[in-house]
């Protein structure tokens, strides 16, 4: 029996008028766009649907240039999307003025990757913590709240009191980034690449002490990174992308232990080796540009099951078991990742050279 299929059922976008309880952000069709001269665009984002739900850490993985930061700066507005919308809590933020957006803000908190170069060098800790209290009027609250968040990702208020960020490791200045990211109690962290240029023990210490403070302050976390052991550390679903879109989208484990797009397949088929993981790539050539992406499934320049219609047709994402999302016209179903990549579907040809002959059936 063949183990590719396109019996799926088409998923649903959910209802407007009707939120999910426990979705707390829903990215609805979103496309950015950047110029790049000369008339052409560079299509960084192109139609993504996804739900996050309140409580979930959401790991966001793909090769670099894929689109993940641009996706999370869009989420916070900054900028706005070039089209398509971010609901949070229920409310679409295109919808809302500017003074209702700033409001909404403290909920919507964000980590980068290089945190001492994010955090002002010139002021010092307790002030940087503090400093968001103080730009939404809640200057008062300082002298109680930042020696407790402080504390919280485990720095001694005191010690700390006459630093500045240049005298601390990149390990304890993530500790402030998040200090400062949590002061306002946010309902949501987008983190992008957190730990991606630390020391992998101390990448530990940080995922650990993102994981306390998720229980802690009751946080739902979106978790952007290129390394695929990150993400599956930490991630109670994934979201793989690639070159713009979405292809996979579905509950850690099952997706490690049996992508079911091929794209997810060689990406987590590369762990092994971990160099490539590690830099979330897979070894079949380079990544298109994203001014001119292929036609179709965009992922069909370096896909071993390609076929014409993965050339003329874009994949639309489908749920092809309980919880389990892909883009893709022929998903790989019920293979565990060691085996091999199945044939190319019989009847198709294939559109990028490297596929297996079609099946003679
Ligand atoms: N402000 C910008 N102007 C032009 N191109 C951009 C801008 N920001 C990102 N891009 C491009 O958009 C694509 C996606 O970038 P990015 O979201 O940073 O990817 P990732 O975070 O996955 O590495 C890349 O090709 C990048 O060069
Ligand atoms: S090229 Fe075709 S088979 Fe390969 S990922 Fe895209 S849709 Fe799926
Ligand atoms: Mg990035």
């Amino acid at each position: 029996m063949s183990s590719t299929t396109d019996s799926s059922v088409v998923l649903e976008k959910p209802a407007e008028d009707k939120p999910s309880e426990d979705v707390v952000l829903r990215l609805e069709d979103l496309v950015v766009e950047f110029p790049a001269g000369a008339g052409q665009i560079v299509h960084a984002v192109s139609g993504i649907n996804l739900e996050v739900r309140r409580g979930e850490t959401l790991g966001l993985v793909g090769e670099s240039g894929c689109g993940k930061s641009t996706t999370g700066r869009a989420i916070m507005q900054l900028p706005k999307p070039t089209s398509g919308s971010v609901h949070f809590d229920g409310r679409d933020l295109a919808s809302l003025s500017s003074e209702e957006v700033r409001k909404l803000r403290p909920k919507l908190q964000m980590i980068f990757q290089d945190p001492i170069s994010s955090l002002n060098p010139r002021r010092r800790i307790p002030d940087i913590v503090g400093d968001p209290l103080v730009v939404w009027g809640r200057g008062a609250e300082k002298a109680k709240v930042v020696p407790e968040v402080l504390r919280a990702v485990g720095l001694d208020p005191e010690q700390v009191a006459d630093r500045r960020p240049h005298q601390f490791s990149g390990g304890q200045c993530q500790r402030v980034s998040i200090a400062r990211a949590l002061v306002l109690e946010p309902e949501v962290l987008i983190c992008d690449e957190p730990v991606s240029a630390l020391d992998v023990s101390v990448q530990a210490q940080i995922l650990n002490l993102l994981e306390d403070m998720k229980a802690r302050y009751g946080l739902t976390l979106v978790f952007i990174a290129h390394d695929l052991g990150v993400v599956r550390n930490i991630s109670d679903r994934v979201a793989v992308m690639y070159l713009g879109r979405i292809c996979e989208l579905g509950p850690t484990e099952a997706l490690f232990d049996a992508p079911v797009h091929p794209y997810t397949r060689l990406l987590v088929s590369s762990i092994p080796s971990m160099e490539g993981a590690q830099r979330g790539e897979v070894g079949t050539g380079e990544m298109p540009s994203p001014v001119s992406p292929p036609s179709g499934c965009r992922f069909r320049t370096r896909c071993p099951l390609a076929t014409d219609r993965c050339a003329s047709e874009v994949p639309e994402m489908r749920e092809v078991a309980p919880g389990r999302f892909t883009a893709c016209h022929h998903p790989i179903l019920d293979t565990p990742v060691e085996a091999p990549l199945p044939a190319a579907v019989a009847g198709d040809h294939s559109t990028n050279g490297t596929a297996p002959a079609p099946a003679d059936s």
